[in-house]
């Protein structure tokens, strides 16, 4: 399976506006799966052009991967696909709904198609519909974060599911990494810890927030995309809003009117709870060589004979 030839069972989590190809090559060659969203270039012609220069740039047979928005408001949905099945792209992970069209056109042409999913329904679901296999998004999760513990969440979906999974929420280091093996999982899915990375498309701002950020820093609230997810407190903050009087719950009560001028993802920016991970900005190769090191002590700690 692509996830064991890997140096670090780490996939690079796809996104939004922070992924694109200079990570998605570096972290390549730095030995993990990058990924990246679509919607990240401007058009379907100039996703097609990211997809031809990560695979030009990459050592042949590296595994490398693409997130679409499986949702009606996605109008290019079905186009990006067609560039995915031109381009034979290794690995399509699909967020939101997980149709069985994607996974069969995905499937053949020998391409592994993942759902990501936030409640053991939704995993069933997805694998009921032909993914190959499941990225189980947990609390904690920069984004739209689910709302199970990883440890319950890995362990439920296990019992019915033995194929390929990958787990993401607030994992930052190696011991998270080795945590999530732990777990019962094939690779850990790792979004945030790559926001202050060089070669990430992430603003200034954004990157400076993380490097200040901690746990208790990131707030949960549907107010800003109509579904619960987690924000930089500081970029809340910044909007004039008081991060304590956001509406809570998975999804925004119809009758709550969104602020305006206010965007998700720009103006409000988004980070998972192992935001203070990073500590300076990194070029993606030396985020995974930290990733390794802390792995191997995690390991020699927890088995001090023989471990590494
Ligand atoms: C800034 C930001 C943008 C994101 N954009 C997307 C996206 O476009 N598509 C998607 O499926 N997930 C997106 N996510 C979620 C990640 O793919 C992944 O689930 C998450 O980052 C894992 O948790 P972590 O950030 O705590 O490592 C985003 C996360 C962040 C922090």
């Amino acid at each position: 399976m692509v996830f064991t030839d890997l140096r670090l069972p780490v996939v690079g989590a796809p996104m939004f506006l922070v992924s694109g190809p200079d990570l998605v090559v570096a972290q390549g060659q730095a030995g993990i799966l990058g990924t990246f969203p679509a919607l990240n270039a401007r058009s379907t012609e100039a996703f097609g052009d990211w997809c031809d220069e990560i695979a030009g740039r990459l050592p042949p047979g590296a595994p490398w991967g693409v997130n679409l928005i499986a949702a009606p408001t996605n109008t290019r949905l079905e186009a990006d696909l067609a560039v995915c099945v031109d381009r034979k792209v290794p690995v399509v992970i699909t967020s939101l709904r997980a149709p069985r069209d994607i996974s069969e056109a995905v499937r053949g042409y020998g391409g592994i198609h993942l759902h990501d999913v936030t409640t053991v329904q939704h995993a069933e679901k997805a694998l009921d519909q032909g993914a190959s296999g499941l990225v189980l998004v947990a609390a904690g999760a920069g984004g739209h974060a689910g709302r199970l513990s990883p440890f319950a969440f890995a362990a439920e979906v296990r019992r019915f599911f033995a194929g390929p999974l990958l787990l993401g929420g607030g994992i930052g280091t190696g011991a998270g990494v080795l945590a999530a093996q732990a777990a019962g999982v094939d690779a850990a899915y790792v979004g945030t810890r790559f926001i202050p990375a060089t070669e990430s498309l992430a603003p200034e701002r954004h990157r400076a927030m993380i490097l200040e950020a901690g746990a208790d820093d990131i707030v949960n609230t549907p107010l800003f995309s109509g579904v619960a997810a987690n924000y930089l407190r500081a970029s809340v903050v910044e909007a004039g809003l008081d991060p304590k009087t956001l509406p809570a719950g998975a999804r925004l009560d119809p009758d709550t009117p969104r602020p305006e001028g206010l965007r998700a993802w720009i103006d409000i920016l988004s980070a998972g709870q192992g935001v203070a991970s990073s500590a300076k900005v990194e070029t993606a190769a030396e985020i995974v060589d930290t990733l390794e090191t802390e792995y191997r002590a995690a390991l020699t700690r927890i088995m001090p004979e023989g471990a590494a």
